[in-house]
């Protein structure tokens, strides 16, 4: 039988990506939702070796956010839509390594919020029987799926919300399809980033941190550069991560500490820095998941191993961004900012470096 008959692909598709292959000869990985904070962390990262050719997926390869992926080094953009599962066919074809991650967001209802899980379901079944396909050929040797954390207690995990439910799922579904032994999920926990985003009231100020957890519960917390920092240690030593999963996290604080970290941080600037946590009530009208999330946290609460993961970074020549550095940076980039203030800033995408 020829490719195209076990494939499913055109001659066409076929001769394109060949002729792509035949001019290069490093391992090929493809990245889903490589606009997304996480994906974009992860181009950059694993494009910094030279070791790996990046394919950088997207639904809509002109965009701002696809031309600063394109600036990277040893980075192709390519189109693709997790709710088609061809597409990520053609994507995937002749790649030795897939990173996959998926999203609830489907866009804002009032009475619903913009989180469906089923929405992540459908794009984690495409997902992984298109990686099914490749490993089956052979030509797929190394899934990394972005999950979300698992609980400190198994036992006190329910209820959890949908968009952590749904990548649980797709967890189990690339065990029943057999694929533990070429793959290795990642979890990573509630980013800095959130801390702050564009709504109105959850961006940190020189008066107030905000949080959507009650300010004295322990919240674990991760810089999402860090995210492609450990996919990346993830492809470079198979060896040590096929078959594992690993929750990742780089603090573990209370929304009290953040604040008085932050008042440190901006010094005269912040006398005094009051922790603002967004009303339940408010949040559960907003995004009913976000608010079951923020439950979730207080009550049962991530589950990385903030000391194994410390060490294992050392091994592996990790540098982990602590809190205070991220804060340190986001101080240089206000200054950037309020230097371009009339420049649309919040329709540009602006990474992490
Ligand atoms: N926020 C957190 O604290 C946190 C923590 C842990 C895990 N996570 C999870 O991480 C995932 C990514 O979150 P993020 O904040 O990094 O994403 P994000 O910045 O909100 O980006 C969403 C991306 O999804 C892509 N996308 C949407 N529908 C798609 C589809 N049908 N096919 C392909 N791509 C699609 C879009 O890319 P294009 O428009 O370019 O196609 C866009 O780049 C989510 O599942 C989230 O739950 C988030």
């Amino acid at each position: 039988m020829d490719l195209s008959s076990r494939t499913g692909l055109s001659q066409r598709d076929l001769y394109s990506h060949e002729i792509h292959d035949l001019k290069r000869s490093k391992p090929v990985i493809a990245v889903t939702m490589a606009t997304s904070r996480q994906g974009y962390s992860v181009v950059k990262h694993l494009s910094k070796n030279d070791f790996f050719q990046i394919r950088a997926i997207t639904r809509s390869p002109f965009t701002k956010r696809a031309e600063l992926l394109a600036e990277l080094p040893n980075v192709e953009i390519v189109k693709g839509d997790l709710l088609q599962r061809e597409s990520l066919e053609k994507c995937f074809l002749g790649v030795y390594g897939v990173f996959g991650n998926t999203t609830p967001t489907k866009g804002w209802v009032l009475g619903r919020g913009s989180m469906v899980r089923d929405y992540e379901l459908e794009q984690g079944r495409n997902l992984v029987d298109a990686v099914k396909k490749f490993a089956n050929l052979g030509t797929l040797k190394h899934f990394v799926f972005s999950s979300v954390c698992k609980p400190k207690d198994p036992l006190n995990s329910q209820p959890a919300p949908g968009h952590f439910t749904s990548k649980w799922s797709i967890e189990e579904y690339i065990l029943l399809n057999g694929l533990k032994e070429l793959s290795t999920i990642l979890r990573p926990v509630s980013y800095f980033e959130n801390f702050d985003s564009d709504l109105p009231g959850v961006q940190i100020s020189d008066s107030i941190f905000p949080g959507v957890v009650q300010e004295d519960k322990l919240w674990q917390t991760i810089a999402v550069d860090d995210v492609g920092l450990w996919t990346k240690a993830v492809f470079e030593t198979p060896q040590k991560f096929l078959g594992e999963a690993l929750n990742i996290a780089g603090e573990e604080m209370t929304g009290k500490d953040m604040a008085a970290l932050w008042q440190e941080i901006n010094g005269k600037k912040s006398p005094s820095v009051r922790y603002a946590m967004i009303p339940r009530q408010l949040m559960n009208f907003i995004e009913h998941d976000i608010a079951l999330m923020a439950s979730w946290i207080e009550r049962a609460g991530y589950g990385a191993d903030l000391k194994t993961l410390r060490a294992l970074a050392d091994e592996l020549g990790i540098t982990m961004t602590p809190l205070s550095c991220w804060l340190t940076q986001k101080i240089s980039t206000r200054t950037t900012q309020k230097r371009l203030r009339g420049i649309d800033l919040k329709r540009r995408f602006i990474p992490a470096t």
